[in-house]
């Protein structure tokens, strides 16, 4: 069976102690006084928390003599204010230990926070220092992206990642669900959407990518899936936002309808991709393709309940467009100047589908390109300037750029096996650990419109869930602390030995980091079909 991640941290690994990672806003221990035996605890706790509480119960089982108590946060607590997710931990000899929050998601990192804190004694107990933990997030978007459209991780090892980003703090699962090479999600008024379009006759050969290897490829997630994962999410305190792509990286979806893409231009051929890269089939400008998406979102919006949805919208060449003759007749119609004001077009009709229920779209920073909507989400992945662009409409920023948050980059040195190749360049742990979210250029208003931060682990070069946790492990981990802990607070040389006690945790949970010398820390085993 397999257990979930904070539950198996403290029955496998016992309390490592050491240090909370992502740091908190503030520690303070009281000398010379004792800890608390927090095992076996009876666990009070007011009924806002009773999730959070039963989890920790579960954790510290029973037939102990200390109390451990949830309690609801009305105003400050020893004047730290705790706000939304924040918490305080209080572990004061000859007292009960108390997690102060407001919310259940603030308890939660309140226990995730205990169990880091807390270290298993000489005689088997699980002791708190004495003292108080403050803490809260400065960001509230604090996301991992996870493309399963170039190769599908699977849901045993989405909830595994879930549990992981918990251990980590991060809220958010951005899923990226469809894409030029595959269409992962079924959507049961289009059937071939998954009959054909999840499907791919060959893929890129691990180490060498311009051959393809023969070899068909295939999988997808069925309805129930989605919705198990997000129940799952939603007990760890985590949003998962789906992706679907539009107009671009869409051959999947199109080489199964073929009437939703440009058929109008000389040797209209649809197929699902089998290389990595942009591709030219994209959605036509069409009503036929607008009442698809409506369709798509009906079924899918209300499997996932959080606001934001994600319609790509990266990558869209206008060559298709630009040779189509229907396309021409709509930005004729429309009066729009060119191709990319066609975009912006699209972008707009989907986001009024989106609006009508009640969701708010986000998109990659090309959805600026003719004319950014005043209520779209911009998730900025090339330049910095599209943050700035979208600053100055006052639109919401999420970072993800590819200079600090792209986890497909190479980290350095790694084994020889080809399953070990990426994407090129070299994003070390260190360079992420220096991630400043919040561009130089804003405005104390303009700060305020960046939503968070997010890492990415684009799919093309992750063949599999070792191969996965390679690329996620450590980097993850400074990312996590990036989004959570106050910029001034951060120190690599400090964060350094907190990493390296920290990845004692990562034993404990078997997963397969990747070590200062390269090698990953459980497997080898990393290529496709492993
Ligand atoms: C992207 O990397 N195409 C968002």
């Amino acid at each position: 069976m397999r257990l979930p991640v904070l539950a198996s941290l403290l029955l496998a690994a016992a309390c490592l102690g050491g240090p909370i990672l992502p740091k908190p806003v503030q520690v303070n221990q009281i000398m010379d006084a004792p800890a608390t035996n927090i095992r076996g605890a009876k666990v009070e706790a007011d009924p806002a928390f009773a999730a959070t509480a039963e989890r920790l119960r579960a954790q510290l089982g029973t037939g102990g003599t200390t109390t451990v108590q949830l309690v609801k946060a009305t105003g400050p607590v020893r004047g730290f204010e705790v706000g939304e997710e924040g918490y305080v931990i209080e572990a004061h000899p000859g007292q009960p230990v108390r997690i102060h929050a407001r919310t259940d998601a603030g308890a939660f990192y309140g226990i995730v926070s205990l169990q880091q804190h807390a270290y298993t004694g000489n005689d088997g107990g699980t002791y708190v220092p004495p003292g108080d933990v403050m803490d809260k997030p400065r960001f509230a978007w604090r996301g991992l992206m996870i493309d399963d459209g170039r190769h599908i991780m699977g849901k045993a090892q989405i909830l595994r990642m879930l549990d992981l980003m918990a251990l980590h703090k991060l809220n958010t699962l951005h899923w990226h669900l469809t894409e030029d090479q595959g269409w992962r999600v079924e959507i049961k008024k289009y059937p071939k959407l998954t009959e054909v379009g999840s499907k791919r006759d060959a893929s890129p050969t691990m180490g060498n990518r311009n051959k393809p290897d023969g070899k068909p490829y295939a999988g997808f997630y069925t309805q129930e899936d989605l919705k198990e994962v997000v129940a799952y999410a939603t007990k760890l305190h985590i949003n998962v936002i789906p992706e679907i792509e539009m107009p671009g990286h869409a051959a999947a979806a199109i080489a199964a309808y073929p009437h939703l893409g440009n058929t109008d231009i000389p040797g209209y051929s649809p197929k699902v991709a089998t290389s990595w890269g942009v591709k030219y089939y994209t959605f036509a400008p069409k009503e036929e393709t607008f009442a698809f998406i409506d369709d798509v979102f009906a079924e899918l919006c209300p499997i996932f309940p959080n606001a934001f949805f994600h319609i790509g919208g990266d990558e869209s060449p206008k060559d298709q467009w630009n040779k189509s003759p229907f396309a021409k007749e709509v930005m004729a119609k429309e009066k729009l100047k060119n191709a990319h004001e066609l975009q912006s077009y699209f972008i707009s009709r989907v986001e009024k589908l989106l609006n009508k229920r009640g969701k708010r779209l986000v998109g990659w920073d090309e959805i600026q390109e003719g004319g950014l909507s005043k209520t779209a989400t911009m998730m900025v992945w090339r330049d910095w300037k599209w943050a700035q662009l979208a600053a100055d409409h006052g639109n919401n920023i999420v970072m993800a750029p590819t200079s600090h948050t792209y986890f497909d980059y190479g980290q350095g040195k790694h084994p020889e096996n080809p399953a070990f190749d990426n994407i090129g360049g070299n994003l070390t742990v260190e360079k992420v650990y220096g991630f400043e979210p919040i561009p130089p250029k804003f405005t104390e208003a303009q700060r305020k419109l960046v939503l968070g931060c997010q890492a990415q682990l684009w799919g093309e070069y992750i063949y599999n869930p070792a191969k996965q946790e390679y690329m996620a492990f450590p980097r993850a981990c400074a990312l996590a602390e990036v989004a959570w802990s106050e910029n001034k607070d951060r120190s690599w040389a400090e964060f350094q030995p907190r990493l390296e006690a920290h990845l004692k945790r990562l034993d404990a949970l078997k997963v397969n980091y990747r070590r200062p010398d390269g090698t990953p820390a459980v497997t080898e085993k990393v290529g496709r079909g492993e």
